[in-house]
């Protein structure tokens, strides 16, 4: 019997949308969920101090949570560090969120595509590989949005939310060119499908909006086949762990909801 949890890592809360697959794929693994509200937002961050940040900080969270697998629920962090991690901690399993440029280019049939992620997320050389593998034959536009993860941040925490700013926010992903339009948008950021539905509705035309929380936690799953089974029946309690120490207002009801209780 399996007691050791599965640890999930997000800058901040938008992880809880890869939680929320997991919950129903992998019930009855105990969880933790770590959000680095400390540093929010990763989109920010010079490439190298974040790095460094990480690497530390996963040294810690291992040593703490001894977890049976790390979900780097966060495209910001994965691109950046998915390699060093299972470099700096070879005998640990470790599952990425990259951004979903192979689907979308299967998926297309204008062959124009967007990618709305941090501006982290589109400067990353990873980005950049993936399209040039899987995305040749596509017009990929990259949009690296400054506001949106904060402000799934404040709609989950509030439950309301500037729809103008969204829309501001997403303008750039609609592309008209050649008689063509765009006709997906890859959400690659994991807080943004908590803002689907608002994106939806200040769109300038339908398109698909591609989430990767579900593959996430499908590869998840795969992976926990090779453990023992949980001995949690799924009702033990689940810790959020803040780095701040101190989340602020509303993040401890927000985690609440997802089955956590914050630390
Ligand atoms: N949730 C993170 C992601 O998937 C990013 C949010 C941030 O900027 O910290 O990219």
């Amino acid at each position: 019997m399996e007691t050791r949890p599965i640890l999930f890592f997000d800058s901040g809360i938008g992880g809880l949308s890869v939680v929320k697959e997991a919950r129903i794929l992998l019930p009855r693994r105990p969880y933790v969920y770590v959000a680095d509200d400390a540093a929010f937002p990763y989109g920010a961050w010079e490439e190298g101090a974040l790095l460094e940040r990480m690497v530390g900080l996963f040294a810690e969270l291992l040593e703490t949570y001894r977890p049976v697998m790390s979900v780097i629920a966060c495209n910001t962090a994965s691109t950046l560090a998915i390699h060093r991690l299972r470099e700096a901690f070879p005998g640990e399993t470790f599952v990425g969120t990259v951004p979903a440029i192979k689907p979308a280019a299967e998926r297309t049939r204008s062959g124009l595509v967007s990618v709305l992620a941090t501006p982290g997320t589109v400067k990353r050389q990873y980005t950049r590989d993936l399209i040039r593998d899987y995305a040749a034959k596509c017009h990929v536009r990259l949009v690296g949005s400054e506001n949106l993860a904060a402000l799934a941040e404040q709609y989950m925490r509030e439950g309301h939310v500037d729809e103008a700013a969204v829309e501001r926010e997403i303008a750039p992903c609609f592309v008209e060119q050649d008689g063509k339009r765009t006709d997906i948008v890859v959400l690659a950021c994991t807080h943004y499908p908590f803002l689907v539905n608002r994106m939806r509705k200040t769109a300038p035309w339908p398109v698909d909006w591609i989430d990767t929380s579900e593959a996430i936690a499908r590869r998840a799953l795969a992976l926990s086949a090779n453990l023992p089974p949980p001995s949690s029946d799924g009702n033990g309690q689940d810790i959020a762990h803040f780095t701040s120490g101190a989340p602020v207002e509303g993040y401890r009801r927000l985690v609440t909801g997802f089955g956590f209780i914050a630390r």
